[in-house]
């Protein structure tokens, strides 16, 4: 291909990622935005390919991830979906970090250099900035893929003068850069990809519970400038422009979810900083609460006249998402106003709930986000919060102390009656108990939410 046409087929692309963003930012125009990302990457690859040398390799290489990614694809649960895309992040990092390496080691096969010829300075640059990005993404994202499988448990690890080692690290990380220009030799540069490993563990060990979903996103945003730095220095524009597109979207992103959680958005990129105050530990105290079947369950929503679920992670668990429109449907046809209330970070991954109402094809105009059902709360005869906790903890508002306190959540103790359908009285994520779940208003139904929501459907039929 000559250059011109190369050219106009990555500015296809990037106009298609453009989209793809667009696309996925309503969960009407989701499936088209994807595919959008589908075709502009096929372009984007099959173009990088036309002017690559040894595709042989490269083939074989695609094939080889390929099949292990569709497998992975196939395999994993939805509830593990968080874990996945930490895991994923973290191969990008250590990609651009590999790259670099190679880019370094034999700079005149990447076309940087002339032979005998030193690395340019801006090219210099460019595969420092990447390096230490991506060797910071690939560590941390191994954390992240630890705390939120559990293997590292999702507490907070935090020890006295953290902050000030990891500023250190920052001016160590400058220093050697400073040198790497200088001087461009592997020992500086080296030893500044082992600090930046070490940076990364210490960035996001810190960082637990309730913070996770930022952490992630925020991992996102890195991968994207890794790739993007790593794009500077292969003068490839495609990945100078996906890398900035994915890193844009993911810094968006974090934000959108730091203010859903008010958090201050620089505590926590730089590693909890401010921190927050621990989970209470252990049941001190045994607090009486109320608790009914679904037949009871079904009686109340039947005689109602408006009913909003807040669905949770456990729906997800559960695998609810079917039985619950149907329920709604019956509902409905009882003359029920029935309404799905959505907080930002419930379940485990951004969108996770409207994923799942979606693909059991909930009407979308009954899916409300938090800011605008929130007032409707007090005119409301039933909330039924299906496998949630954390999004409808009054202690967010109400308990200064609370790790949670400052986040927004879904006002539901406001309403006339609520129905909580969990399996025990076990807590949520953030490892909290829940003063919702023990007002005189409110009623625990106890079991599997599939389970319990095909016996609230089989007794509205009564
Ligand atoms: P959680 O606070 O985690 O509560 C989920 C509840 O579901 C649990 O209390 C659990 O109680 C119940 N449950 C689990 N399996 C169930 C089943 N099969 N049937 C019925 N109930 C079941 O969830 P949430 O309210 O959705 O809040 C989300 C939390 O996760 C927040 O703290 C958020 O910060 C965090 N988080 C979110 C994300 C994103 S981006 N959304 C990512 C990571 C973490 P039982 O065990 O008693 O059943």
């Amino acid at each position: 291909m000559s250059a011109n046409s190369v050219a106009l087929a990555y500015l296809v692309a990037a106009v298609l990622f453009i989209l793809t963003l667009k696309g996925l930012s309503s969960p009407v125009t989701a499936r088209r935005g994807n595919l959008f990302g589908m075709i502009g990457m096929a372009i984007a690859v099959l173009t990088t390919l036309s002017v690559t040398h040894n595709v042989a390799y490269i083939l074989l290489a695609i094939l080889i991830g390929g099949n292990i990614g569709w497998f992975v694809a196939r395999s994993i649960q939805m509830t593990a979906m968080p874990e996945l895309v930490a895991a994923m992040h973290s191969l990008v990092g250590l990609a651009a970090v590999l790259i670099a390496m190679s880019a370094f080691n034999n700079p005149v096969a990447y076309g940087i250099a002339r032979a005998g010829e030193a690395l340019h300075t801006s090219n210099r640059i460019e595969l420092f900035i990447g390096t230490f990005v991506g060797a910071m993404t690939f560590t941390g994202s191994v954390i992240a893929f630890g705390k939120l499988s559990g293997k590292l448990g999702s507490r907070p690890l935090r020890f006295a003068g953290q902050h000030w080692l990891n500023l250190l690290l920052g001016v160590v990380i400058i220093v050697f850069g400073v040198i790497f220009y200088f001087v461009p030799g592997w020992t500086p540069f080296l030893i500044m990809t082992a600090i930046a490993l070490l940076l990364g563990v210490l960035l996001i060990m810190p960082i637990g519970g309730a913070d996770m979903p930022v952490v992630v996103s925020m991992l996102n945003s890195y991968s994207g400038w890794a790739a993007a730095g790593i794009g500077f220095t292969l003068n490839n524009n495609m990945l100078i422009i996906a890398g900035s597109l994915v890193g844009s979207s993911g810094a968006i992103l974090s934000y959108i979810m730091c203010k859903a959680m008010n958090r201050a958005f620089f505590s926590v990129i730089l590693g909890g900083f401010g921190g927050e105050a621990e989970a209470a530990a252990g049941d001190a105290v045994q607090r009486t609460y109320r608790s009914g079947s679904a037949d009871d369950a079904a009686f109340m929503m039947g005689n109602a006249d408006s009913v909003i679920i807040v669905p949770g992670y456990g729906l997800a668990v559960a695998r609810a998402q079917h039985a619950i429109n149907e329920m709604s449907k019956m509902l409905t046809e009882k003359g029920v106003r029935v309404r799905y209330g959505i907080h930002p970070v419930a379940g485990r991954m951004p969108g996770h709930m409207n994923v799942l109402l979606a693909e059991a094809e909930v009407p979308y105009e009954q899916v409300v986000e938090m800011d605008e059902i929130n007032s409707d709360f007090a005119d409301t005869d039933v909330v039924l919060v299906i496998g949630a906790n954390d999004v409808v903890n009054p202690a967010a508002k109400t308990d200064p102390a609370s790790p949670i306190y400052g986040m927004p959540i879904l006002e539901a103790h406001k309403a006339r009656t609520v129905l909580i359908v969990k399996r025990s009285m076990a807590t949520g994520y953030a490892g909290l108990d829940n003063d919702l779940f023990y007002l005189d208003k409110s009623m625990m139904v106890f079991g599997d939410a599939k389970k319990v929501i095909e016996d609230i459907s089989k007794a509205l039929q009564h």
